[in-house]
């Protein structure tokens, strides 16, 4: 059902709107355009994704769809490429849903949901309870018995639904009147009262319990507008209450001017109420590149700013017609504003490495690099020492989360191993002040990420109940709030002493593998469907590699190369002299086969013989940078940086006694 003109203009205020004809008059001049196409081509080589700019912080990046556009393929690349959540645009609206009394019909939003399940793409709910869009038997009730059970029957059907497939629902939509602190009119206010709010909650809790619940609204950005203040009271009033609401949505439909000032206090004070806040439907006439990430900057900057999700793709399919409002114009092309917001995501991923390190040489950002064939590197020296009376710390895996390093590791105590985080620092240089907290339940030889299509934080690990385990958390900066271990891999090998260790994790569209070792010359990997990760990977497993122990001896790591077609392998192994260094090998799928690459000791991944490190001949068990902390395992081949453990070269005495400590590897160009 079409919007009528009045209903369409009222989302922007009227001094939003004179600022946008101004800027329309200008574009009409025509000065503009040029610059728009160029800088879109020049942008495109280095970026990464939205998603995966957004998922550096733990974020996600959506868009509207319109079913009806999926068949585009312009359309459906970008969207599977640039997004990792959805909201349908119209297909779980009312009008759409439930056209006459009980009749319900889901395809098109079922369309959109099959889409999304393929693509690993999330699904928000819009959206069960709103005046618009609305059927005209249901704006004619006026007995409110009958509107009460017609409302909770279309949420509970609906939902029931897609149980299970929604990340949140936008429960209610749109409640409050423009200007004013007071609910707008509409036949659910009229016939039910204020209370329709709270039942709708109610309602939807039961019927899908493991959706996040959240009312969603525009011109409630501005924190001092009365708007505002109304749906802040109320959700206040429903978190005292115990009334169920997890979220808040912006709808930020914004002028050209962008979001007011106040954008990221009004976030971070919903955020206070114990709620996450989205970004819902951003939209920016003329899509000034600075209105855009001044958006993005201000969620950000707020912990609970869970995602955005800009209202469509192209500007040809944005439902504001004329005003050029989204990050891709009509061809597909990406605008300014793309890399605007892909920077104040955070996820340019070189400019940031750059920043916190010492030895990086600034890249050209305008094109993809490909792996050397021939690896030379800077080191740093020891770039901390253990705390807490601990002998060594090892074993890194790390990630950068909300801009800064987050690193977990193995550490020895006594003759026991335990793990350990350091506390998120800013620049490589604060790793030796950076906090270290021990764990209380220990994670040896740990691997950290971010598994973006269930938001959730992976801890994979050694030793436990089972040879692999996993926990998982929210949080990845609280050492102590992991779950209570899962079994990750239940198998045994032959022919090995220690058994299987040293898991790392990866996915691919299709499915997430485990990769391990065992001391034995043998590199083995498991493999799952993503869809049932996490979980267990069972007890079955394929030997991938074979060789002599020493050549392919422990810590194996496998990344996804940006830009490229690649996978890398890195496996630690022991020289001529019991030194530790690295061999590479590369492959197009995560199945194989893997070719050496670097895999010598005179020339090596990263070893005595390229590393330039004087502080140790070790170059051991470490994680390449990740910028983006996901399952893809990505690392950007303009930026390689390794986190590994060196020794001094005159430590002797046991193994597990042996006094490892972090440096960091500078790949030279
Ligand atoms: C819009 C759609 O984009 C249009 O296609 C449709 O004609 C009208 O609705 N606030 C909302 C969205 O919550 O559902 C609206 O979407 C835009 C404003």
């Amino acid at each position: 059902m079409p919007l009528s003109d009045q209903n369409r203009s009222h989302r922007r205020p009227p001094a939003a709107r004179r600022v946008l004809a101004a800027a329309v008059v200008l574009a009409a001049a025509g000065a503009a355009v040029p610059l728009v196409a160029q800088a879109a081509h020049t942008s495109k080589a280095r970026t990464p994704t939205l998603a995966a700019a957004a998922a550096a912080s733990g974020r996600y990046f959506g868009t509207a769809v319109a079913s009806g556009r999926l068949g585009d393929s312009t359309y459906s690349t970008i969207l599977d490429r640039e997004f990792n959540m959805i909201t349908p645009e119209n297909e779980m609206k009312w009008d759409a849903t439930e056209p006459s009394r009980g009749t319900f019909n889901f395809g098109p939003a079922d369309s959109i949901v099959s889409h999304a399940s393929a693509h690993g793409q999330r699904m928000r709910g819009h959206t069960l309870v709103w005046h618009s869009q609305l059927p005209g038997w249901v704006r004619s009730i006026a007995d409110a018995n009958t509107l009460r059970s017609v409302m909770k029957n279309h949420i509970t059907t609906e939902m029931s639904h897609f149980k299970g497939k929604i990340y949140a629902w936008d429960v209610v939509n749109e409640a409050f009147a423009d200007g004013s602190s007071q609910h707008r009119s509409s036949v659910f206010q009229n016939v039910l009262g204020n209370g329709f709010i709270e039942e709708a909650f109610r309602t939807a809790r039961a019927a899908d319990p493991s959706a996040k619940l959240c009312y969603n609204d525009y011109n409630i950005e501005n924190w001092s507008d009365a708007k505002t203040q109304g749906v802040y009271n109320m959700v206040k009033d429903f978190k005292s209450r115990g009334v169920p609401i997890d979220c808040v949505g912006l709808q930020s439909h914004f002028g050209a001017g962008g979001p007011p000032a106040s954008f990221r206090t009004t976030l971070s004070n919903f955020a206070a109420l114990g709620v996450d806040v989205q970004i819902t439907e951003l939209d920016i006439a003329q899509a000034s590149p600075t209105a855009y990430a001044n958006a993005v900057q201000a969620c950000r900057n707020v912990a609970r700013c869970t995602g955005i999700t800009a209202w469509g793709i192209r500007d040809s399919d944005s439902w504001r017609t004329g005003e050029n409002p989204l990050l891709f114009d009509a061809g597909g092309n990406k605008k300014p504003a793309y890399s605007a917001v892909v920077t104040a995501l955070g996820g340019s991923s070189g400019a940031k490495q750059h920043r916190n390190s010492r030895t990086a040489t600034p890249r050209p950002t305008s094109s993809a690099c490909a792996l050397p064939s021939t690896y030379r590197w800077t080191s740093t020296g020891a770039l901390a020492q253990p705390a807490n009376g601990w002998a060594a710390v090892k074993d890194f895996t790390h990630v950068v989360y909300n801009g800064k390093h987050l690193a977990y590791a193995s550490n020895v105590s006594g003759s026991s191993y335990g793990s350990m985080m350091f506390r998120p620092f800013t620049n490589w240089s604060d790793m030796a002040s950076a906090g270290q907290t021990g764990m209380s339940q220990s994670a040896t030889a740990p691997t950290l990420f971010y598994f973006a299509p269930k938001n959730i934080w992976i801890l994979a690990y050694q030793w436990g109940p089972w040879p692999f385990i996993y926990r998982t958390s929210s949080d990845p900066t609280n050492p102590n709030g992991w779950s209570a271990p899962q079994p990750l891999f239940t198998g045994n090998i032959p022919g090995s002493k220690t058994g299987p260790i040293d898991q790392t994790l990866i996915g691919d569209g299709q499915n997430m593998y485990l990769f391990f070792a065992g001391d034995n010359g043998k590199i083995y990997r498991a493999s799952m469907p993503i869809g049932n990760f996490p979980g267990n990977f069972g007890s079955s497993y394929t030997t991938i590699m074979s060789d002599t122990p020493d050549n392919l001896f422990e810590a194996p790591q496998v990344y996804k190369v940006q830009g490229q077609n690649q996978y890398l392998m890195i496996v630690e192994a022991k020289g001529a002299h019991q030194q530790r260094y690295f061999r590479s090998f590369t492959a197009s799928s995560l199945n194989g086969p893997w070719t050496p690459q670097a895999a010598s000791e005179s020339n090596p991944f990263a070893g005595k013989a390229n590393s330039g490190a004087t502080w140790t001949n070790d170059i051991s068990h470490g994680d390449l940078v990740r910028n983006n902390p996901d399952q893809t395992m990505t690392i950007d081949p303009c930026n390689l940086q390794f986190l590994y453990q060196g020794k001094s070269p005159t430590a002797s005495g046991p193994y597990d006694q042996l006094p490892w400590r972090p440096g960091l590897l500078t790949l030279r160009r």
